[in-house]
Parts: C-alpha cells; structure tokens; sequence
C-alpha cells in the first residue's frame, strides 16, 4: 500500500498510468478542459500530473482514481471484487472450530488493529507552518467558465459533533471567496452539516481542518458513505491495511492525516452563512448558488514541496465515476448484512450515482422488489436513489444493455412502478422543491400468480448445449478473420 501521495504518483509513472504535462497549463479552465478530454477517452485516459500550472512552482495531479484499474491500485486490490471478498469476510466472524481454524483467522483480526488511527508527533504535512498563509499560493482551479470562482475540489474536510465528540471526514467543495475564506459545501444530509448543526444550536463555533491529498486509500475513504457516527479513518486503516497516522493541528482542537500535503485549519461561526455557487457539477449542469457556511482559515501547513491534488466534475462520465464505483463494491457486503436477498447492484456512469440504481435480488415472495425498493429509500445516502429498477438475480446488472431489454420486456408500467416521495439529494434540480422530491421504483422482476398476474410467463430463449459447443467451434474458425 501507498503511504503517502508521492508514492502513489511515482508507481503510477512506473506502471505507465500518468501523463506529465510539462508545458504550461492554467489552473484557470484549461487544466479542466484537458482533464475531461482525458476523462472521456477509453478506459478514462492516464493519470495526470500538471508540472508546470501558469503562475504557481506546484504541480496539479488529478484524475488519479480515473479508471478501474488505478481506482483498484490506490486501494491496493487487483479487482473491486476482491474487495468486496474482504469487507464480507472482516463483517462475517467465523467462530473457529479449533486452534487451526482460530490460526487462520490471524489475518482477520489483524486487520482489526489498523482500523484504530494512532497519534504521532513529526508529520510531513507540517514541515511547513503558515499562520498568515494565503490560498492565493496554491493552484487552486476555476473549472468551468460559469463557475462563482476557484474550487478545492477534493479536500478531506474533518470535524468532530460538539457533542459526542465522534469524527467525519468528508468530501464537501470549498469556493474561494479570498486567501483566508471559503465556502463550505456540506449537503444537508452531510456529517460535516450535522456537527455544525449541533454547534449552532450550541451557539459554538465549530473548529474545521482540511487535510489536501493524502494517500490514496484515505482520500478514497472521505468520499464514502460510512454510516453516521462511524469513523471514516476505520475505513482508511483497514483499506491501507495499517493504521492512519494523524497529527495534532497547530491551531485547533483537531487531527489531520500526518501524511497529507497540506492542511487548512480553521473554523465555522454558528449563523454565517455566504452565497456558493454556480459550480459546474456531477449532474453535467451547473448548480444554483445557495446560502452555506464560510470557512476561515487560521493557518497552513504543508511540506516543503506539495502536491496539489485534486479533481474535476463535469458530464460523466469523470473521475467520481470510479470512486463510486468503489463505494458500490465496498458497501454492497454490508447492505446484505441486513438485506441478504440482494444479489447484485449497478449504478450506472449516466445516473450519476442515484438518478438510477440497478438491483437483482433472489426473490422469495410476492412484493419482494417493493420491499427492497423501500429498504433502499431508506439506507443512508441510498434514500437519494431517484429511480430504482429491481430485477431477478439471472440478470447481469453490470450489462446495462440486459438490464434495458429486461426492464422493457418485464414490466407493465401501470403495475410495476412504485412512486414515493422523500428527501432528494441537494443537487436534485427536477424537483419542485430543494431537497424534497419524488422516487420511482421499476419492479422489472418474472411475475408470480401470487402477485396477480394468472398468464403463463415467456421462457428465455436458449439453444441445446451441444448447439452452443458447435457455434463456438464454427465461430472460432470463421471469426478470427471478422473485420481484422
Ligand atoms: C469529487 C467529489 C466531490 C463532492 N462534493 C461534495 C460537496 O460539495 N458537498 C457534499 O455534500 N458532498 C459532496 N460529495 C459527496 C460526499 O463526499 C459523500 O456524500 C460523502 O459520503 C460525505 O461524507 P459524510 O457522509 O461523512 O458527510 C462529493 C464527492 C466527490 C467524490
């Protein structure tokens, strides 16, 4: 595993995964513009490391995660199945029949220990100290030409609840309003906007640090959906398979990652709020400006040579496409903790996480879709799934194409869509009202009698399997030359 960025990026190079951009580019449109040209060739194009961004001695890395293969390096896998194979198997405790089963069971519990982070006193990302730091030093980018200004886009934003004391790191956007101040884009349903809805009740200010790249697997970890109250940095120790180390920032009561690049600290006042936005976004459209909470920063530190690390969102698909990707995998072991029947889920690059979520289930009973459409309305950030379409487990929800024929052939819109209405995701722009909306679920699952539906279903076409063997044969000798 990676223990820092610098590594990540030099194995990148060695793996022929990043393209260094040594003419100069400004961090001002045109590093955008090249990122998504890059995003939208095959595969998601290499990595990208800008040396030389107009006006800044910083280089720029960004669309590091962008492509399956080095989304799977940075969490130190050969596939996101792999994955998935340990988080169900870290979840699922066997309980040893004897000492060899408890022996093999080693590796398990050790993993267990690099889920507690651990205090350390030197960190590289305070090599250097800043009080009066500015932002203007850092190669901040305007993405889009209709954005409100320059965004860090991909900043590990940390606070602790005021009251309890728990952590949450997670992904939100900062708009730089000027050196020292910026935006801060928690979604209401966020972690960081919950501790700071306590701290206004409280009538405290809420200290907050930013930790810019770290390794790999903990940037990765921000951006995952943990359950509120669980601490992202569990996630981090166990991806990275050793524990975080974090230092004690210089000017508030928090921690950031020892091994980040640089750290703003700083604080949010109770009852501030400033208009963010527009920002080109996920969606593909340009978010509405709003009213959210500033940030002031109180110092920054970073090491003696920084790498500015962060990413561009645009039309998919982009970068985030393959950190959600992650998050499908991760979390698909743990959703069947509580919804075993779930077999399989997809969402789909052009759905841009929760405009549309594939799910194939083993049904067991009449209604079964339904009750796994409303489970999922009601699973943490899965609640944003606008349309959830439900198949039986035969179907491939990673072939889209499959999925597009079964749905057409499986359902009857007037009986098979389920409406609902509940919280949207605060970039929903269809719904009549901010963060309040409608949900369609599609139940695209073989209908039984015992649901109503008394016709014979149509059997699935499928030759003999001697056939098949033959065609393969026939194939194998007539498609080698096929439009070679
Ligand atoms: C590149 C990127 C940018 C993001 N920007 C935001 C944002 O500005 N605001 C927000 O609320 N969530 C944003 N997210 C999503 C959150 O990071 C994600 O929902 C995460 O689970 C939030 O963590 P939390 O549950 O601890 O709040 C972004 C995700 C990515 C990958």
């Amino acid at each position: 595993m990676f223990k820092n960025l610098n590594e990540f990026i030099a194995t990148l190079d060695k793996e022929r995964e990043l393209a260094r951009i040594q003419e100069p580019v400004s961090p001002e449109l045109e590093i955008c513009a090249i990122t998504d040209r890059v995003s939208k060739s095959s595969g998601g194009g290499p990595g990208l490391l800008f040396e030389r961004p107009t006006g800044f001695d910083m280089p720029v890395a960004i669309n590091l995660f962008g492509s399956m293969r080095r989304i799977c390096m940075a969490l130190g896998v050969a596939s996101l199945d792999d994955l998935a194979r340990e988080v169900e198997e870290l979840s699922t405790p066997k309980v040893p029949g004897g000492l060899v089963d408890a022996l093999k069971m080693l590796p398990v519990v050790n993993r267990l220990r690099d889920l507690m982070p651990k205090t350390v006193t030197d960190a590289p990302c305070q090599e250097v100290v800043r009080k009066d730091g500015t932002l203007d030093d850092y190669p901040i980018l305007k993405c889009w030409p209709e954005d409100g200004g320059r965004y860090i886009t991909l900043p590990l934003v940390f606070t602790r609840d005021p009251e309890s004391g728990n952590r949450n790191i997670g992904t939100y956007r900062m708009q730089v309003y000027d050196g020292r101040t910026t935006g801060m884009h928690w979604q209401r349903h966020k972690g960081g906007a919950q501790h700071h809805r306590v701290a206004e009740r409280l009538g405290k200010r809420l200290p907050v640090a930013v930790a810019l790249g770290p390794d790999p697997a903990l940037a990765y970890s921000a951006t995952a959906p943990m359950p509120e109250g669980l601490d992202e940095l569990m996630l981090a120790g166990f991806l990275r398979r050793e524990r975080v180390e974090m230092v004690k920032c210089v000017t508030v009561a928090l921690e950031v990652p020892a091994n980040s690049q640089i750290v703003l600290e700083g604080y949010v006042e109770p009852g501030e709020r400033r208009r963010e936005g527009p920002f080109g976004d996920h969606t593909g459209f340009y978010s509405h400006p709003d009213d959210y909470p500033v940030f002031h920063i109180t110092c920054i530190t970073q090491r003696k040579k920084p790498i500015y690390l962060t990413t561009v969102v645009g039309i998919p698909p982009m970068e985030d496409y393959y950190l959600g990707k992650a998050s499908e995998r991760i979390f698909l072991p743990l959703i069947r903790k509580t919804l075993p029947e779930i077999v399989d889920m997809h969402f789909p690059a052009p759905g841009i996480f929760h405009n549309i979520v594939i799910i194939s289930i083993d049904k067991r009973y009449p209604g079964h879709a339904r009750k796994i459409m409303n489970a999922v309305w009601g699973l943490g950030q899965l609640m944003f799934s606008k349309t959830v379409i439900v198949v039986d487990k035969d179907v491939d929800v990673q072939n889209e194409a499959e999925v597009a024929w079964i749905v057409g052939t499986h359902y009857d819109p007037e009986r098979d869509v389920q409406f609902t209405r509940g919280p949207v995701d605060d970039l929903e722009d269809a719904s009549d009202l901010p963060a309040y909306g409608s949900k369609m679920g599609i139940d695209a699952t073989r209908k039984w009698p015992s649901e109503g539906f008394k016709r014979p279903w149509p059997k699935r076409i499928v030759t003999d399997p001697q056939s098949v063997r033959k065609a393969e044969e026939i194939w194998q000798k007539i498609g080698k030359g096929w439009r070679a």
